[in-house]
């Protein structure tokens, strides 16, 4: 097949796939271009492709095995992994997550089709943990490396399941930062104030808009992600209906960064990480 036009759409994450329409969906090699645009990108769109429910559900399979969700409403019953979010109905993701960390087996991709937009509004955000995790001082990164974090889905008799902080890509290596405000909820290894207060900064440390990139959606836009090393959320600034599916690919299980594995690094780096995501001019 042609090789992918990939657009950068921001300075952190995020490209926009040209040259592939809904014929070119089951190209032979699209899955592994698609891959090795993920692991550049972390975040892909396709405006416009548009496919059908059956068509989503196929391409999502070829990523991997489905996840069939416990509870979110599904577009038919004979296609159990395709999964309905609408706003007028349940409520909106409003709040920075990755999908499903309250699994012992998360979803290591997503995919979201927009099926009726709002008029105005309702875009999508996306964060760069691996961004994320670079930002920090390597005396930070060195003791994250060594927790994990509980997550739950934040209902009555909820599921629960315990994954490291620094979560690392099985296919490049690199680390990210593996915590998010809607599903963590406490780091077993310290008390309860000093996981409240780590985690509070941890959230508010990750969501800055330099991290970021933001879709505006047109009806019939795809959105490919890596769930391993990114947080979304729905900016919630319109009250009309928006009405997406989504299906969610399973594969490897959040793997620990070893903190023996830690290069070493140059003195002047001990106190702040530096570069495009350093620290210097944020303010609380
Ligand atoms: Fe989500």
């Amino acid at each position: 097949m042609a090789e992918l036009e990939l657009t950068p759409i921001g300075g952190a994450l995020g490209a926009t796939v040209g040259g592939l329409d809904q014929h070119g969906l089951e190209a032979p090699g699209l899955i592994d271009e698609l891959r090795g645009a993920l692991r550049e990108h972390h975040v892909l769109f396709f405006p416009g492709l548009d496919p059908s429910v059956e068509a989503l559900r196929d391409l999502g399979a070829r990523c991997g095995p489905l996840e069939v969700h416990p509870y979110i409403e599904k577009v038919a019953e004979d296609i159990p992994e395709v999964c309905v979010l609408d706003t007028s109905a349940t409520p909106k993701a409003d709040i920075w997550h990755t999908d499903v960390t309250y699994s012992e087996h998360p979803p290591i991709a997503a995919m979201l089709h927009m099926v009726e937009c709002p008029p105005w509004g309702g875009d999508t955000m996306w964060i760069n943990c691996h961004g994320v995790y670079d930002s920090l001082s390597i005396g930070l990164r060195q003791f994250l490396a060594t927790l994990t974090c509980i997550h739950d889905d934040g209902r009555q008799g909820s599921l629960q399941a315990e994954h490291p902080v620094v979560r690392i890509h099985p296919d490049t290596g690199r680390p990210a930062l593996y915590v998010n405000k809607q599903h963590g909820r406490r780091i077993p290894q310290l008390s309860r104030p000093e996981s409240q207060m780590l985690l509070a900064f941890l959230y508010k440390w990750q969501e800055q808009v330099k991290f970021s990139c933001r879709w505006h959606w047109q009806p019939g836009d795809v959105a490919l992600w890596d769930e391993r090393v990114t947080l979304h959320v729905m900016v919630d600034d319109t009250h009309e209906r928006r009405l997406m599916r989504r299906v969610t690919v399973l594969g490897d299980d959040p793997q620990a960064l070893s903190p023996d594995s830690m290069a070493p690094r140059a003195a002047s780096d001990q106190s702040a990480a530096s570069g495009f995501y350093g620290i210097g001019g944020y303010d609380f």
